[in-house]
Parts: structure tokens; C-alpha cells; sequence
């Protein structure tokens, strides 16, 4: 059977197309005016002073911590719920990953084992906004300003997310967004840091490009004779946005709250469909956030998780499991600790099909199916 309801599809138009077409043919492809006009945009928009774009959310996460000069034994408490990026960025950086556990309901970080894992080499807390949903930033906030250390944010899944009626990007002093293929904001691959602060601003400017102080279409345009010039003042990577993905990221970030939007639409019909099947769990969403929905997940028996896998894979249906814990990975060994609550609820999560252009025959066909397999271990179990 072939796949009739992907999981995820990025909502591309013949706009994005000729976005891509006009940057094509501009003359200029690599990083340059439409990167710096996507970078004020995005921040304009996130409500925060600095965008830097980068060529993924992993470089995101492994500059935002490399401009935080962190020292080998330095300790980041971060989260095992989540792409593997996030932990490799902080060994990236030759620091510790410390994981705390997760809350159940949101799989977000759990504040009281924050707090357990706080020890003097702490420097960063590292939240993920697993599936759209922030994780609980003003207590981490409180934290970090009470110790004088750094917070940064893994916001790949959270992009038109707000906390507070404020948008993700403007909390930590690095937040990290992914723009990869199936993101709510998508370039194909494609990442942007943000951060109120001019002089981490600057410096990741400079690490995503070699190093270099200046970007050629900066000296491009500079009508100094010596613009060929550059100074290479540090050990930099090249991790730069260019102009055609930023040319794609302009037209999605015009239209990403109404993206949203329609994510949120779908989500309620889901839940309103699954609320009353009492062997599903439905995705909460806390009062003072506004999840950007990434992904749908719900929570199942452990038993039945892969049965319900198999029943909608052998449907044309397509579902996933975000994530295996990373500390379980053999990689991770060195720094693995119990996570009682990761460790039971990712046998029982399973993420259902979800991106706007997701049509009523779609969301039927999801719905009916789930239903039909609670109906057929309904009977199983007389
Ligand atoms: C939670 C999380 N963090 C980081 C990343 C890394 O982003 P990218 O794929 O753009 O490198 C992803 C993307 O898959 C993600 O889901």
C-alpha cells in the first residue's frame, strides 16, 4: 500500500517558486541582501533585536553555544525528548549534557528536576519547545538570572510559538529555530539564531563565516579600494544562510501565522475526535502558551503503540515516534542518569499526520482509522 497521508508536507506554493526564480537570477545566490532582509524580517517578527541566519537549526544550536565559550567540563542541562541535534551541539562544544526529565503532559522540561541537576559547573539550561509547546520559561528564566548563567532555547519545533503573549525568540539569550523540510517555517534546510545581545550578534556573524569580519556582499558593495579586504579574526565554520533559501523563508514567514493557524484547526478536530477514546491521551496545551504545533502526539498504551504504528503504515497512513531517548544511545552512554518519566512515555507517544494542507479527506481518513483500531482491540479484549 502507498503512503496516502504522509506525515509531514512542507506548504509550498508557486510563490515560494518565484521567490526562488527572482533570487536565481538576481545575481547573487550566497549569502547577501535577501539573508540580511529575512534576518530583520524574522526578528521584526519574533519581537527581538537580532537574527542571525545560519544553514541549519543544528549550526544554530552548535554556534549558540560556541559563542558562550563554554569549557569542557561546563554542564548544560538539556533534554534526551528530542532530535539528537540538540545533545551533539553541546558535545560539539566538548561540554557535559546533563538530562533532566520531561513533564508528562507537555514533554517539556520538568522544573523540579532542572533544579535537582543545578550543580556550580551549570552554564547553560537548555530547554527544547517539544512539538510547539514552550517549555516553562519564566521559572528557567528566574534560574538562570539567579545563577548568572545562559539560557538557550532549541525552538526547531516552535517557530510562531508565543509564551505569554510573546513570541519564541525573544526569552533565552540564544534561541534556535530550524527551518529543514518539514518545519512549520520551511527552506528545504535552514536554521536562524536570535538574541537581544549586539555583541553575541556580532560574533555569530563572523562564526558562520569562517571567521571572516565581513561578508563578500558586504565588500561587494563597499566602494573603498581595499574592499577586497578581510580580517580572519577567529576559527569560524561555514555555516551561513544564502539568499535563495531566505528568498523561500521570506515568503513563508509572511504567511506562518496563518500556517499555523491551520494546523490549529486540524488539532482541534483531531482532539475533538479522540477525546472520548479512553485509550488515547490527547496533547494538553497550557493556558498562558500558544503552541505553534509541530507535531500532534498523543499518548497510547505501551502495548498498543506499534500495533497502531503497524495498522495505519499497512492503511497509507504514516506516523513516527518523536523521539528514542538520547541518552539511551550508545553515544550518550557516558552521560546517562534514570529519566523515569522519558524513559516510560516514549514507548507510549506516537506522532499522527500533521501540516496545513492536510485536506478533510485526510483528517477523516486519520481519524477513522485510529478509531477503527480502538475498535478492533475493543474486540480483542472480550
Ligand atoms: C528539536 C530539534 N532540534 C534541532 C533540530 C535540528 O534542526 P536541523 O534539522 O535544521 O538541523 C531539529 C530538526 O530536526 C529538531 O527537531
Amino acid at each position: 500500500m502507498g503512503i496516502k497521508t504522509p506525515l509531514f508536507k512542507p506548504a509550498m506554493t508557486e510563490e515560494e517558486l518565484r521567490a526562488i526564480r527572482k533570487a536565481l537570477f538576481s545575481g547573487w545566490i550566497g549569502l547577501g541582501p535577501k539573508t540580511q532582509e529575512f534576518e530583520e524580517k524574522f526578528a521584526e517578527y519574533m519581537g527581538v533585536k537580532y537574527a542571525v541566519g545560519v544553514n541549519s537549526g543544528t549550526a544554530a544550536l552548535h554556534l549558540a553555544l560556541k559563542v558562550l565559550d563554554l569549557k569542557p567540563r561546563d554542564e548544560v542541562i538539556t533534554s534526551a525528548l528530542t532530535f539528537v541535534s540538540t545533545n551533539h551541539a553541546i558535545l560539539y562544544n566538548n561540554a557535559k549534557p546533563v538530562f533532566a526529565d520531561v513533564y508528562e503532559d507537555t514533554l517539556t522540561l520538568d522544573l523540579e528536576d532542572i533544579k535537582r541537576k543545578l550543580t556550580k559547573r551549570t552554564k547553560v539550561i537548555l530547554p527544547v519547545h517539544y512539538g510547539g509547546h514552550p517549555a516553562e520559561l519564566e521559572e528557567i528564566l528566574d534560574i538562570v538570572k539567579a545563577r548568572g548563567i545562559y539560557l538557550v532555547e532549541d525552538a526547531a519545533h516552535a517557530c510562531g510559538a508565543q509564551y505569554k503573549g510573546k513570541y519564541i525568540g525573544s526569552f533565552g539569550d540564544l534561541t534556535c529555530f530550524s527551518f529543514h523540510a518539514v518545519k512549520n517555517l520551511s527552506v528545504g534546510e535552514g536554521g536562524m539564531l536570535t538574541t537581544n545581545n549586539k555583541k553575541f550578534a556580532e560574533r555569530l556573524r563572523k562564526l558562520r563565516w569562517m571567521g571572516i569580519d565581513k561578508s563578500t556582499w558586504e565588500r561587494a558593495k563597499s566602494k573603498k579600494p581595499y574592499a577586497w579586504e578581510y580580517r580572519v579574526e577567529e576559527l569560524g565554520y561555514k555555516e551561513h544562510l544564502d539568499d535563495i533559501h531566505s528568498a523561500i523563508g521570506l515568503v513563508q514567514l509572511a504567511k506562518l501565522s496563518r500556517l499555523n493557524q491551520r494546523r490549529r484547526e486540524i488539532i482541534s478536530e483531531y482532539n475533538q475526535a479522540f477525546k472520548s477514546a479512553g485509550w488515547i491521551t490527547i496533547p494538553t496545551e497550557r493556558p498562558y502558551v500558544k503552541s505553534s504545533f509541530h507535531l500532534y502526539v498523543i499518548k497510547v498504551p505501551a502495548g498498543l503503540r506499534d500495533r497502531l504504528i503497524d495498522y495505519l503504515g499497512r492503511r497509507g497512513i504514516s506516523c513516527s515516534v518523536h523521539y528514542f531517548p538520547n541518552h539511551l544511545y550508545k553515544i550518550y552512554k557516558p552521560y546517562r542518569v534514570r529519566l523515569p518519566v522519558t524513559e516510560d512515555v516514549y514507548k507510549r507517544i506516537i506522532t499522527l499526520p500533521l501540516y496545513p494542507e492536510l485536506t478533510p479527506v485526510g483528517i477523516n481518513r486519520v481519524i477513522r482509522t485510529v478509531l477503527d483500531f480502538g475498535k478492533l482491540i475493543a474486540n480483542d479484549e472480550k
